[in-house]
């Protein structure tokens, strides 16, 4: 179905893998937007709880956008291809199931974009982050400014970005550009061990009330794009508008009846 991605689910969790190794995964328009279809698939069904985004490989999560098709652009293409990016970064960020990037080497440029557009960044140890543009006579085009700086500051991220210096993962677990270091077990591969520490959190997520979770994501993203006192407002609202869902009937009922909850989504 998709040229450059591999998508399938196990246990409720959808693998979008981003397929052009030869290439160290890197974004292409066509990428993009396949990555956007494949979003929107997964949020629409219900099988699915929980995204994962990862690069096919041992080497690389994505390794930017595709230079050689920047070379080719000239100042409208290259607007075209931002806002091109840019919607369907926002769309993974405010997608109503949580989405989570599985880093599993080079996440550079439009790579470090995708992930941070994810709402949870898990990472191989060996995994190195940048947003190396300016050295390519670029700025990042994908909502690296504007990602980054809100993830772990104005300084950090102008030094990442005005350096186009790659950090490892134990950087950038430091300054919050990612959740967690995977770590294997003897005898586990890296990216076992990335699959499973993010299979595992997925599927945790996933078996939460649904609505609960999608408020839950607004709430924060949307909140916190706004000043605290809209913030709280959309808070307020969201948390009302979860009294009207059977699955918060539910949550409370099998609380109090010490049962597991069976959420339905509504
Ligand atoms: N766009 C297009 N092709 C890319 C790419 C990108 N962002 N990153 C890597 N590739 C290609 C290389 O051109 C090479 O293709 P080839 O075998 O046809 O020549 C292949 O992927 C392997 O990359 P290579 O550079 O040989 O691997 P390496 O291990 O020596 O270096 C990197 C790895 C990540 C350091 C290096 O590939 C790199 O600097 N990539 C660009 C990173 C970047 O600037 N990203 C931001 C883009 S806006």
């Amino acid at each position: 179905m998709y040229e450059n991605l591999i998508v399938e689910t196990t246990n409720r969790v959808l693998w979008i893998t981003v397929n052009r190794p030869d290439k160290l995964n890197a974004l292409s328009s066509k990428v993009i937007a396949e990555i956007g279809a494949a979003l929107d698939e997964g949020e629409k069904d219900s099988r699915v709880g929980a995204i994962a985004l990862i690069g096919a490989g041992e080497k690389a999560f994505v390794a930017g956008a595709d230079i050689s098709e920047l070379n080719t652009l000239d100042a409208a293409g290259g607007k075209r291809f931002s806002e091109a990016g840019q919607r369907v970064f926002d769309r993974i960020e405010t997608c109503g199931k949580v989405v989570i990037a599985a880093i599993n080497g080079f996440c550079l440029g439009g790579g470090c974009e995708l992930a941070m557009s994810a709402h949870i960044r898990i990472a191989v140890p060996t995994a190195k982050f940048g947003q190396p543009e300016v050295n390519l006579g670029l700025i990042p085009g994908a909502g690296g400014t504007q990602r980054l700086t809100r993830l772990v500051g104005r300084g950090r991220a102008l030094e990442l970005i005005l350096s186009g210096a790659t950090i490892d993962a134990a950087e950038a677990w430091r300054i919050g550009l990612i959740n967690h270091i995977a770590t294997p077990t003897e005898g586990q591969t890296p990216v076992a061990a990335l699959r499973a520490a993010v299979e595992s959190l997925a599927t945790m997520v996933a078996s939460k009330g649904p609505v609960a979770v999608r408020y839950a994501i607004e709430a924060v993203v949307s909140g916190s794009e706004q000043s605290q006192a809209d913030g709280l407002r959309l808070e307020a609202t969201l948390f009302g508008l979860c009294f009207a869902t059977e699955d918060m009937k539910e949550g409370t009922s099998a609380f109090k009846d010490k049962r597991k909850p069976a959420f339905k989504g509504r």
